[in-house]
């Protein structure tokens, strides 16, 4: 638990930075949204003021009049301006516009500009004082076309570039660009550093196998030789033992039984002293369809069929460690498969590689087993010893070969072994 959240630290160190920084940028983003809405209309304000005081001030503002007010309000952003008469016909105009709403009231973005729409300005012009002031004109009644204009005013159309606002709106943009790249290169970082971290475990682990193996071995072999002797001499004693003893009986059972585990015994003392065989393999050119058959028919007593799959070239093989590690996964076959099931052996010869495919009918490798089976010791069976499929692995492993073990299509367990032609 511990080590799988040291190794996954780097992932989670970036997500909390990705989720900091999109956390930010958001509001960031929601933020310059709102100001730059507001500063828009700021802008939109001003273009009307500058308007409105046109309109009080009692000026002229037939097209050319607005020509000349859009000259002196372009610098703030102004585009397009426009009088409407009271059934929306333009009255007069100045600059191209983008957008066509007419509704009073509407405030409406449109890419780089924003359009708006007011009713022509009602102001509270002062009423002329009695002294004749006539600076401040007392407003026009809404019905008298005015300003030059050849109908009454109904609504008033300017666009413009809210500037600051698609400044504002420019860099939001580049800081989200620039932290979407900071999320990618922290991610990034992030599973390269996992990546790495998990070779290093990979590492780390087999190198840990490969000295328990070897302390195991060495175990193994001082314990194999000083209990080979011995025992050897006990199972011949019992064996003379059950040879004197009357038929049948009980006591010769027991001296049977004696000799029974005694066998074991000496088949547990070879298997460790095979495991532990120096790693030196003496290659010869091998018929490989020769060896399989061989094989097949020291054990298989007729119940494992060889599928024969084109012609088998030569290998460069040590034969007798290969025929050991078929041995011991065709017997676990036969061993699996119940009484009547046939245990099919299927070897092909790719250029590349030998690769032998042994199927059963038995009850399958349990889901989740399918690497532990390999280690030394681990073992289902009553009398089992666990050293068969270890022994096979390394059998394989010394010839560079890989062995899986998998499901067969249709129930039952697979196992693959596959030894390249290159050393
Ligand atoms: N063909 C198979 N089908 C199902 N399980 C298997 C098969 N071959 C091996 N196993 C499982 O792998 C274990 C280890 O096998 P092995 O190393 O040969 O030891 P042993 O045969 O002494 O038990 C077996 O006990 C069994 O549980
Ligand atoms: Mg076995």
């Amino acid at each position: 638990m511990s080590s799988s959240w040291t190794s996954r630290s780097p992932l989670v160190l970036a997500a909390v930075v990705v989720a900091a920084l999109v956390t930010s940028a958001v509001l960031v983003a929601r933020t310059v949204g709102a100001a730059r809405d507001g500063t828009a209309r700021d802008a939109g304000e001003a273009s009307m003021v500058a308007l409105r005081e046109r309109l009080r001030s009692g000026q002229s503002l037939d097209s050319a009049g607005l020509a000349e007010l859009l000259e002196d309000e372009r610098q703030q952003g102004l585009r397009y301006i426009a009088l409407l008469g009271q059934d929306d016909r333009v009255l007069a105009s100045a600059g191209t516009a983008t957008g066509m709403t007419t509704a009073p009231g509407t405030f409406e973005m449109l890419g780089e500009r924003v359009r708006m729409v007011r009713r022509a300005p009602v102001w509270r012009g002062r009423r002329p004082r009695p002294d004749g002031d006539t600076t401040h004109p007392a407003p026009p009644s809404p019905a008298t076309p005015t300003h030059g204009l050849d109908a009454p005013l109904g609504a008033v159309v300017i666009e413009f570039e809210p500037l600051v606002a698609n400044r504002l709106r420019d860099e939001v943009r580049i800081l989200v660009i620039v932290i979407g790249a900071a999320s990618l290169v922290v991610v990034g970082f992030a599973i390269w550093t996992l990546r790495g971290a998990r070779q290093r475990d990979k590492l780390q682990a087999e190198l840990e196998r490969g000295r328990r193996l070897a302390v195991l071995g060495e175990m193994s072999s001082v314990i194999a030789h000083e209990v080979k002797n011995p025992l050897a001499s006990l199972k011949g004693h019992a064996q003379l033992l059950v040879e004197a003893l009357p038929e049948p009986g009980p006591q010769r059972t027991k001296a049977e039984r004696v000799v029974g585990e005694a066998t074991r015994l000496e088949r547990l003392t070879t298997d460790l002293l095979d495991f532990v065989r120096s790693g030196e393999l003496r290659r010869e050119d091998t018929d490989a369809r020769a060896l399989v058959e061989d094989v097949v028919a020291e054990i298989g007593a007729g119940r494992v069929d060889v599928v024969p799959v084109g012609e088998l070239q030569h290998f460069s093989l040590d034969a007798s460690r290969l025929r050991q590690a078929l041995v011991n996964v065709i017997q676990n076959a036969i061993q699996a498969s119940p009484p009547d099931g046939r245990v099919e052996v299927e070897a092909t010869g790719a250029r590349s590689a030998l690769v032998i495919v042994v199927r059963d009918r038995g009850p399958g490798v349990p889901p989740g087993e399918e690497k532990t089976i390999f280690e030394p010791f681990h073992t289902k069976r009553n009398k089992g010893i666990g050293l068969g499929l270890a022994i096979a692995r390394r059998m394989v492993e010394l010839h560079n070969g890989t062995i899986d073990a998998g499901a067969r299509a249709g129930g039952g367990a697979e196992f693959t072994i596959v030894i390249p032609r290159k050393v």
